[in-house]
């Protein structure tokens, strides 16, 4: 009897163990409730894409190399849409659930905290439209081809993903298509591949720690154009073949604008750059590490809407520094990406056009923040964005009070510590995440200076600060 109660409690504490050993399905961003998962910490994802044009389709292949931040009785991972062939954990079939983007797997053994392993997952289908009203996210197909452009949680509608910046992976992406389109991605084009059906397969390797949402797959009759920098540097860029020769003198500045920015910012970060133009109009740029994509408009009405096309090709490129070596820890931190890249662009203004140019912007940027119902500040409070709406993470005050941000703090600081915050920061935090007190940390240890007064002002409340050194 007393044998068989003591067997019972040791079961019950072992079954209790098991429940209470579940990843989280979201990885703690209040900001974006939802995204992202727990308990583990991907290291890799392999990618084999088969694209069917014609169905607007795709037959798919994931494989991902995890290791367990705790014992896993469960986990999940984001993922939506199309129909799930199998799943498998170190290639034995487990058994899942699904619940709208949440996917769970469910080993046949509890997974030890430590250990790796590896979950395949073969799918196929349709990729689903993107959730978000305002914007694209995640793989769209178009008239002559397809771009992926998933920020900040779209990635989650073509693969499955821990769909957050905190769990950054190195990836090989395999595309096949049929010919003549070609399929650009993040990374070395390490291999090609002709088959009998008049498909090619191309094969990107991406070995730099990249967050999921600046993962890309480009397919379209692209012509690739390549060249290496004064420095070195590999230059491949993706253009429409018809719009080719345009496109190479529209970002003919690229090798100029990488060299000015790293006396600013620093080395460049990544082993590769190079820009694709998708083949259709866009209302966006995306920064998709390595491969800045941008739409065809920025070629055939070189259009551009702060600082003209340059402006955008600058901002883009301003952001594999702020936003992709260094991601935002939360979304909640986007002025990070946003407020940089901007400033950016005004760093190239400054440059090409000289100071009484940038100021004139600055200027105007001011006067369209400064009205009696100006959006709310960069940052802000604890809540969403601004109409409590999370599709409203990419507002105005995020870009133009983020730049005027930085360049009150340049005022304030002086040049030489402002550019020397600027490197600092870029360099302590490459390759992994920063929240905003992260940077207001830098600021202060690198001017000697204290800031809060001044970043609250400018980060948490909603009046806007004056700039008395440009009688604003
Ligand atoms: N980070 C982009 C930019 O500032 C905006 C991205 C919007 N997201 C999207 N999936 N289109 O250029
Ligand atoms: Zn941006």
């Amino acid at each position: 009897m007393r044998k068989v109660s003591l067997w019972l409690m040791i079961m019950l504490c072992g079954s209790l163990i098991w429940a209470q050993s579940e990843g989280s399905d979201e990885i703690g961003d209040d900001f974006y409730p939802g995204i992202g998962n727990g308990g583990y910490d991907v290291q890799h994802y392999d990618l084999d894409l088969e694209v069917d044009l014609s169905r607007g389709s795709i037959n798919a292949v994931a494989q991902i190399g995890i290791i367990a931040t705790q014992d896993l009785s469960a986990f999940n991972l984001d993922f939506n849409g199309f129909t799930i062939e199998s799943v498998r954990i170190d290639g034995v079939e487990v058994d899942y659930r699904r619940a709208q983007a949440e996917l769970t797997l469910i080993p046949n053994e509890l997974i030890e905290s430590e250990q790796t392993f590896e979950v395949t997952i073969a799918y196929q289908g349709i990729p689903p439209n993107s959730q978000n009203p305002t914007f694209a996210e995640g793989w769209v197909q178009y008239r002559r081809g397809i771009y992926v452009a998933s920020e900040p949680a779209g990635a989650r509608n073509w693969y499955p993903v821990n769909d957050h910046p905190l769990d950054k992976a190195t990836y090989t992406i395999k595309i096949t298509v049929p010919e003549p389109y070609v399929a650009a991605s993040n990374g070395l084009l390490v291999d090609t591949q002709d088959h009998e059906n008049d498909t090619r397969s191309y094969v990107w390797e991406n070995f730099e720690p990249t967050a999921s949402y600046l993962v890309t797959v480009q397919i379209a009759e692209f012509e690739m154009q390549s060249y290496y920098t004064e420095d070195g540097l590999l230059i491949r860029n993706f253009f429409p073949v018809d719009i080719a020769e345009d496109a190479e003198i529209t970002f003919s500045q690229t090798d100029e604008m990488i060299a000015y920015f790293e006396t600013v910012f620093g080395p460049y970060p990544f082993e590769v750059y190079g820009a694709v133009v998708v083949n259709t109009s866009l209302s966006f740029a995306l920064e998709t590490q390595t491969l800045s994509m941008f739409g065809r408009d920025i070629v055939v009405e070189q259009s551009g809407r702060r600082t003209g096309n340059q402006g955008i090709i600058a901002h883009e490129l301003t952001h594999q520094w702020f936003g992709n070596s260094i991601s935002p820890a939360t979304w909640r931190d986007i002025w990070l990406n946003e407020g940089f890249a901007t400033y950016g662009e005004l760093l190239w203004v400054e440059h090409t056009l000289g100071v009484s140019d940038r100021d004139e912007m600055i200027s105007n940027w001011y006067a369209s923040l400064n009205t009696p119902d100006f959006i709310q500040s960069p940052i802000a409070a604890p809540g969403l964005p601004p109409g409590n709406e999370i599709y409203n993470l990419f507002n105005a005050s995020v870009y133009l009070r983020g730049a005027l941000t930085l360049h009150a703090l340049r005022l304030n600081v002086g040049d030489a510590a402002f550019f020397r915050i600027l490197r600092t920061y870029a360099a302590r935090y490459a390759y992994g995440n920063a929240t905003t007190e992260d940077f207001i940390q830098v600021a202060q240890e690198i001017s000697g200076m204290n800031l809060q007064s001044f970043f609250q002002g400018w980060l948490y409340e909603k009046k806007l600060p004056p700039i008395p050194q440009m009688g604003l």
